[in-house]
């Protein structure tokens, strides 16, 4: 897949990465609710949690597909080495927690011997065979790869606040829509008559 501009990330990666950023939100703390309650709550945030996985799962399989044949814009060549190298590893390791919480939920889900229904239609087959052991390892796998995630987010965001708002170096605007970014070094001013006598 050719993209004109080198600049920005690919539209369709820029659309999947907004509507995951909403959706992973949403499953935190969806999930945050549905184990800290036994009350009615508890079958609705579950009815959500598990299609709302499903979902993200097939969106960051088109997404990291999209991403392999689109490339990533540079980024800035003054940014620290070092930075230029958490920036990659904390991309991979979302990358990872995005691949590897829908996974863990449905294995989870299987070793447990739960049916693993999205829809009243749709239901997905067992990925595991029958055993608690594995159930109870991949429950608390979930919980701390979702701690992790949250702090990742955390972390990732004020990146993103930091580039935007700081440095204002173009790479929040790579990931955004609108408008061409304008120049961060503004054009120099044009003085009529000699140096020294425009106030
Ligand atoms: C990006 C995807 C996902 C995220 C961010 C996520 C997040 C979470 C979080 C934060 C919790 C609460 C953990 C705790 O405090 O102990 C949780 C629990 C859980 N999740 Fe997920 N999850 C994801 C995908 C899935 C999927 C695909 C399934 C199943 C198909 C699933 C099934 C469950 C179940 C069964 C629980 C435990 C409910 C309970 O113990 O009462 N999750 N999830
Ligand atoms: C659940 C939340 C989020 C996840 C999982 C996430 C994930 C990612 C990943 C994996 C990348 C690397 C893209 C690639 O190279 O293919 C990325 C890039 C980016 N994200 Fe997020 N993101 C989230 C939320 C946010 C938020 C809230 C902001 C800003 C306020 C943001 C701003 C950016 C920017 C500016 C980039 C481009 C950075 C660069 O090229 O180094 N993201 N995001």
């Amino acid at each position: 897949m050719s993209r004109p501009d080198r600049t920005r990330f690919a539209l369709p990666l820029r659309l999947i990465h907004w509507t995951m950023a909403l959706l992973i939100l949403a499953m935190l703390f969806i999930g945050v609710g549905m184990v800290s309650t036994v009350g009615p709550a508890y079958s609705v945030l579950l009815q959500l949690h598990r299609p709302i996985g499903a979902a993200l799962f097939v969106l960051v399989l088109l997404r990291l597909a999209i991403r392999l044949s689109t490339g990533a814009p540079p980024l800035p060549a003054d940014l620290p080495k070092v930075q230029q190298i958490v920036a990659k590893g904390s991309h991979l390791l979302l990358y990872a927690a995005m691949l590897a919480m829908p996974l863990i939920g449905w294995a989870m889900l299987s070793a447990g011997g739960y049916p693993i229904v999205l829809t009243k239609d749709l239901s997905l087959p067992p990925i595991l065979p029958h055993d608690l052991r594995y159930y109870f390892a991949l429950r608390e796998l979930h919980t701390v790869i979702a701690l992790a995630f949250f702090a990742l987010i955390l972390a990732h965001l004020g990146a993103a606040l930091m580039h935007g708002l700081i440095r204002k170096d173009g790479v929040l605007w790579s990931m955004t829509f609108g408008a061409a970014r304008r120049a961060s070094v503004p054009a120099p001013v044009e003085h009529e008559g000699p140096p020294g006598l425009v106030e």
